[in-house]
Order: C-alpha cells, then sequence, then structure tokens
C-alpha cells in the first residue's frame, strides 16, 4: 500500500499573531514545521510527503526539510486561499499510483505514530477514509451573536482531527471538478467533509490529546511543553 502525505502548512497563523507564517513559528529549537514533517518522515507508514507551503515560502520550507534530512518530500507547492485549496494543490503531486493519500495539519506538531496507523488501518477494510477523534467533555450550544439558542446533545458528537487517511481515488473523487466543488471547497475546513459528501464512507478511529492545533501563543507553549 503506497501512502503519500499531503502536509497542509500553507497558513497565515493570524491567531498566533506572528509577523512570519505560523509554520515558521519557534518550537523548541526549530521552526514548528519541523516537527510533524519529521515525525511523517520517520512513519515507516509513509512513502512520499507533499507539503504546500505558505505562499513565498516555499524555499525556506525546501530548506528546512534538507537541513532535518527529510528525504522524502517529494514536492512544495505554494498554498492557496483556503486550506481545501492548499490540499488541492498539493493532491496535484501526489503520483497517479499512490493508493492512500494521509492529509495532516502541519499545525498538529506532535504527530503520533500510532495515530497513523489506526487511521490506516480501516482501508483495507473496504472503508473510504478514516478521521481521528476525540468524544467532547464540555457541554455545546448553538448561539447567535451572544445568546443561546440551543443546547445541543452531545450524545453522538465528537470533535476530529488530522491526520485523516483516505483511499487515493475517493480523495481525488471528492476534489474534481465534476463534484461541484467551489473554489473554498463549499467552506468545508477538513477534505473528510468532501469526501462524505460525495458519497464515502468514513470511519471513526480514537484520537489524541496531543494532536492539539496549534492556534494561539497559548497552544504554541502547551505544545513546546509535551515536546
Ligand atoms: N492551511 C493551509 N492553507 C490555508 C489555510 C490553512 O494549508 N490557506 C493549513 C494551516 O497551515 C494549518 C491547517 O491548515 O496547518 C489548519 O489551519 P489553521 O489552524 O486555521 O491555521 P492558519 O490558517 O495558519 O491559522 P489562522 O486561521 O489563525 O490564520
Ligand atoms: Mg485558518
Amino acid at each position: 500500500m503506497s501512502v503519500w502525505a499531503v502536509l497542509a502548512a500553507a497558513g497565515r497563523g493570524e491567531r498566533l499573531g506572528d509577523d512570519k507564517p505560523k509554520v515558521f513559528a519557534r518550537l523548541g529549537d526549530l521552526p514548528l514545521l519541523a516537527e510533524p514533517l519529521r515525525r511523517l518522515e520517520e512513519s515507516d507508514w509513509v512513502e512520499q510527503i507533499v507539503i504546500a507551503a505558505p505562499p513565498g515560502w516555499e524555499e525556506p520550507c525546501i530548506l528546512l526539510a534538507e537541513e532535518i534530512g527529510a528525504g522524502k518530500v517529494a514536492s512544495v507547492v505554494a498554498g492557496g486561499a483556503t486550506r481545501i485549496a492548499s490540499v488541492e494543490f498539493a493532491l496535484a503531486e501526489v503520483a497517479d499510483d499512490a493508493a492512500v493519500v494521509l492529509v495532516h495539519d502541519a499545525a498538529r506538531p506532535l504527530l503520533p505514530d500510532d495515530v497513523v496507523e489506526r487511521v490506516l488501518a480501516p482501508l483495507s477494510e473496504g472503508w473510504d477514509g478514516a478521521v481521528p477523534a476525540l468524544p467532547i467533555a464540555d457541554t455545546v450550544k448553538r448561539i447567535r451573536g451572544d445568546e443561546v439558542v440551543e443546547t445541543l446533545d452531545r450524545e453522538g458528537l465528537v470533535v476530529t482531527q488530522t491526520p485523516q487517511a483516505f483511499v487515493a481515488e475517493s480523495l481525488h473523487g471528492a476534489f474534481s471538478p465534476s463534484n461541484g466543488l467551489s473554489q473554498d471547497g463549499g467552506g468545508a475546513t477538513d477534505c473528510s467533509s468532501l469526501v462524505e459528501a460525495h458519497g464515502g464512507r468514513i470511519k471513526v478511529v480514537p484520537g489524541d490529546a496531543r494532536l492539539l492545533k496549534v492556534t494561539t501563543p497559548g497552544d504554541l507553549e502547551l505544545v513546546a511543553s509535551w515536546l
């Protein structure tokens, strides 16, 4: 099973508020991007990696990959205006003979290899994709402005993370122009939702709290303390 990884790293990191893109914020001794990249490089499951880089930052991404010896990086492309567009551009660089595509947010630097294993396993059991998820501990409410409209039944609700794994054909199908995908992916914030909308069956597997997405400076501190 030939597995290619797409690393979505093209975001600006506005909520982190640095003058550089989020993936170039310091995490330990290196830019944040080094951490998920090294983990994908070291994973026996992953064959090749495509990075969607912040536009204009392709060269620093290539240099960083060289610096950490990430020889699996097949290509670095400039990302798009949305995460979905960035993944779409990276997907174009995935080899035609790739059987599986693993899509991961670079903003979730602490990628445990057992989660990679967990999302890949269902693909050999007939599933089109698999996503890691965590149960919701808090009470979930729908709001309008600052007013509560409704309290949702959290039974049956989970929060999902990346890496998300897909049969390559299913992911390509979900991104194909014939799917009527608009420029922003219809506002989709993950790849699974596109595959779901295209009729794909997605399995949920246990996620990992260490896969916290770095959004704010506090998140960066927290993840740094877990290194
Ligand atoms: N991402 C991407 N291309 C975009 C936007 C986001 O590849 N146009 C990636 C980010 O690099 C990140 C992941 O998608 O790894 C999740 O996005 P998010 O956490 O929202 O990161 P940013 O968009 O960088 O942050 P912000 O929304 O605060 O600007
Ligand atoms: Mg964003």
